[in-house]
C-alpha cells in the first residue's frame, strides 16, 4: 500500500478524543540539555527536541542506544540528572518531575505493554475509572481481534496482539501527549497500517506523538521530524523533508 493509501483516512475513527489543545503551532514538549540513566551511570547525554501539537517526532537507533531511557525520562518513571522537560505547559528541571506524575501525558512502554494476569477488557478499562466499553467501539472497529477477546486473559495474547492491546489503551486515555515505545514491535504489517492510521488521526486533532521506531517504513508513515540516536546522543534530527531515509540508515550503521 502506497503512504498515500495509507494515511489521512480521517474516517478510519469517527470521533477521536478532544485534547483540549486549538492551536497547531504551539509546543506541546520540549527537552533540553536531557542526561539521564541508572544509578552512577548515565545513559542519554544532553538530548534536545521539540514536539509541536499534533505533530510526532519518531525517535530511531540502534538496539541499546537509549531511545527507551529517553522515553521514560520524558514520562518520569527516571529522574533526570540534568536538563528540563517543558510538557504541557508545565517545567520540569534537574530532578525530575514533581509528584504526582503528570495526568496529560500517556505511555505505551517497550517491554510488559498489558498486564498479563488481566482480561483484555479491564486491561482497556483499568485507567479509565469506568468499566464502561463505549469509548473504545471505534477501536474494536478497527482491531475486531479485541472485541473477540475481551474475557481473555491478556497474558495468553501474542506479543502482537498485546502492542495492539496496549496501543489502543494509550490513545483511549485522550491525552494531548502520548509517548509510545515500539508500538509495532511484532505487528502485523496489515496492522502497522492501521496504527498509523490512528496515529495520524489523533495527530489531526492535537494529539502530540513521541515514538521509538526500528520500523522506518512505519516511522515513514507517521514521523514529522526525526530523531536518531547513537550512543546516548542525538547525532542527527530534523523533518520529514530534510532527512532522507538513506541517511537515517546511514547512521544506524545497517
Ligand atoms: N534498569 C536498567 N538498569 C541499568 N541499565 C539499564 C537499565 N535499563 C537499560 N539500561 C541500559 O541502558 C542502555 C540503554 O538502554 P535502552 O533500553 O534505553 O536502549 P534502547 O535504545 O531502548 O534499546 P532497544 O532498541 O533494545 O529497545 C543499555 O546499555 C541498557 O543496558
Ligand atoms: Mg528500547
Amino acid at each position: 500500500m502506497s503512504e498515500k493509501a495509507a494515511v489521512g483516512n480521517e474516517d478510519l475513527v469517527e470521533q477521536p478524543p478532544a485534547v483540549g489543545y486549538s492551536h497547531r503551532d504551539r509546543t506541546a514538549l520540549e527537552f533540553r540539555g536531557l542526561t539521564a540513566g541508572y544509578n552512577e551511570t548515565m545513559v542519554i547525554h544532553d538530548l534536545e527536541g521539540k514536539i509541536a501539537v499534533g505533530e510526532s517526532l519518531c525517535v530511531v537507533g540502534r538496539n541499546g542506544v537509549g531511545k527507551t531511557t529517553l522515553v521514560k525520562t520524558l514520562f518520569g518513571t527516571i529522574q533526570q540528572q540534568r536538563g528540563e522537560i517543558v510538557a504541557d505547559g508545565k517545567a520540569s528541571a534537574s530532578g525530575g518531575w514533581s509528584k504526582p506524575r503528570p495526568r496529560r501525558m500517556s505511555y505505551c512502554p517497550q517491554e510488559r505493554p498489558v498486564f498479563d494476569g488481566l482480561t483484555v477488557h479491564d486491561n482497556l478499562t483499568l485507567m479509565s475509572g469506568s468499566r464502561k466499553l463505549d469509548v473504545f467501539e471505534p477501536f474494536f472497529a478497527v482491531f475486531p481481534i479485541l472485541a473477540d477477546r475481551l474475557r481473555q486473559q491478556a497474558g495468553t495474547l501474542s506479543g502482537g496482539e498485546k502492542k495492539i492491546l496496549a496501543f489502543t489503551r494509550t490513545l483511549s486515555e485522550g491525552r494531548p501527549i502520548v509517548l509510545l515505545d515500539e508500538p509495532s514491535e511484532g505487528v502485523q504489517w496489515e496492522n502497522i497500517l492501521k496504527m498509523a492510521e490512528l496515529i495520524n488521526s489523533w495527530k489531526q486533532r492535537g494529539t502530540a506523538f513521541v515514538v521509538v521506531e526500528q520500523n522506518l517504513a512505519f516511522a515513514n508513515l507517521v514521523a514529522d521530524s526525526y530523531l536518531v540516536m547513537d550512543q546516548g546522543t542525538v547525532v542527527l534530527t530534523g523533518t520529514r523533508a530534510q532527512i532522507s531515509r538513506a541517511d537515517i540508515v546511514e547512521h544506524l550503521h545497517i
